[in-house]
């Protein structure tokens, strides 16, 4: 049994989450027209193992074998997320019904095995057809997002009552437009803050089209990346970068989300390189939503870097300190305050952990997957979680990142994040120890010590 204080609220929402093209394949199929991804993937030199996702999981095909491993797993929700391009495929006019359909399938297979869809409309897949025509540097993306978003919600609506707009828009604007490691492959500062307050816009859109569409009672919001900064010495400069680190990858987006406003530390640095704002922009972008989704893997430890522009500051890791196989730090702390802190300055009516977790080198040893390092991973976050909880916290659920290895972006499919492992060569799935672990958190609604 489980000890009393590690058991979560009755209703507490226990899920893992995927993306549409890290786990489809399919990427010819039934109409689908191609995405940003597709054309970078393909791009020799983008992806550490020169793969690309025109296979991965082949989950497209194989999504009822996936269900009964979710049912194995004892899941009550699956977050996932819809392919723009199966369902507009040139990203403006024609809606592809067979796309439609595929996702009606899904849906209505969920829900036959007792399993909650939690749709994100955009995990990063953008039709090639509107980054031809600027992407996300365009304002008219996001009015293009708002049309896609009326398509699916109008088709879908009826099967789907927890809406995402769209995953990690500091991520997609940093790693696609700044860095260039991530699709599209842009790099500029100007790119980036374009993508960020169009991406903001779309969210807006994307709001307005599901409010339009959506019963009573359904709820939508938008999955963020957060992570509480901390200055990787007591030198001023270091203090100072982690002030300033916090408005990059917190403040940027949960300032006009929640405030209106974009942070004053954003403006005053990059207030010239910011595309035009127009008058109504952020009271759009400030409608309230009814849940913030939030990803969290790591803190970020950072340090004052004179010659690293634009921002002059560079994430460390904390010297001893433990590692994933991404090098990302395991700092199980870190998720309370994040939730503490969220709650505490912006107050979202809910919140949902929508990712969490973590990549190990798992190797399958007579057909088990032995990976204590996940599970003791996703056992401590998740009592921070509960920590969060008993402070108040209004942390209505937890999604593992991920139900299955799958396409990590620029990293191919090295990276190994899954509940469920999966042999690439032949697809065949296996459920890690970490997962059975998990079936018991599931079943327990808690922690068994
Ligand atoms: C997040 C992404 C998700 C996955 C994890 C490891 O940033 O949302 O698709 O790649 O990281």
């Amino acid at each position: 049994m489980p000890t009393a204080d590690a058991l979560f609220p009755p209703d507490f929402v226990w899920g893992a989450s995927t993306s549409a093209y890290q786990i489809e394949g399919a990427v010819r199929d039934e109409g689908r027209g191609p995405s940003i991804w597709d054309v970078f993937s393909h791009t020799p030199g983008k992806i550490a193992d020169g793969t690309d996702g025109d296979i991965a999981c082949d989950s497209y095909h194989r999504f009822p074998a996936d269900i009964a491993l979710m049912r194995e797993l004892g899941l009550g929700a699956y977050r996932f997320s819809i392919a723009w391009p199966r369902i507009i495929p040139d990203g403006r006019g024609r809606i592809n019904e067979a796309g439609l359909d595929h996702y009606r399938r899904l849906i209505d297979a969920l829900h036959a095995a007792g399993i909650e869809p939690f749709v994100t409309l955009y995990h990063w897949d953008l039709p090639q057809s509107l980054q031809d025509a600027g992407g996300w540097t365009n304002r008219d993306t996001a009015s293009r997002f708002g049309e896609y978003v009326h398509a699916v919600a109008r088709a879908l609506g009826s099967g789907v009552r927890r809406w995402m707009t769209i995953n990690e828009p500091f991520i997609h604007s940093v790693f696609g437009h700044l860095l260039g490691i991530h699709a599209p492959g842009l790099h500029g500062v100007r790119p980036a803050l374009a993508a960020g307050h169009y991406l903001l816009l779309a969210h807006a859109e994307g709001m307005d089209a599901l409010r339009a569409e959506m019963a009573p009672g359904d709820e939508a919001g938008i999955a963020l990346n957060l992570a509480e900064t901390a200055p990787a010495t007591d030198r001023a400069a270091d203090l100072e970068a982690a002030e300033h680190a916090d408005v990059y990858a917190n403040q940027w987006f949960l300032d006009p989300i929640f405030r209106g406003a974009y942070p004053t530390g954003l403006l005053l640095q990059f207030g010239d390189e910011m595309p035009e704002i127009r008058a109504d922009d952020l009271r759009r972008i400030a409608q309230p939503i009814d849940f913030l989704g939030i990803n969290h893997y790591q803190r970020a430890v950072v340090r004052h870097a004179p010659l690293v522009p634009p921002i002059d500051i560079v994430p460390v890791t904390p010297p001893g300190a433990p590692v994933t196989a991404t090098g990302w730090e395991v700092y199980p702390r870190g998720i309370y305050d994040t939730l503490t802190r969220v709650h505490r300055d912006y107050a979202p009516p809910a919140i949902y952990i929508t990712e969490n977790g973590a990549a190990y080198d798992d190797r399958p040893i007579d057909g088990v997957i032995d990976d204590p390092d996940r599970e003791r991973f996703i056992h401590d976050y998740l009592l921070a979680s509960l920590d969060a909880i008993e402070a108040g916290v209004p942390l209505r659920g937890y999604f593992v990142w991920s139900l299955l290895d799958n396409f990590e972006w620029n990293e191919g499919y090295r990276r190994r994040f899954g509940l469920v492992y999966v042999d690439f060569a032949t697809q065949e799935r296996t459920i890690k120890r970490s997962g059975r672990w998990y079936a018991q958190v599931t079943r327990d609604n808690g922690l068994s010590g």
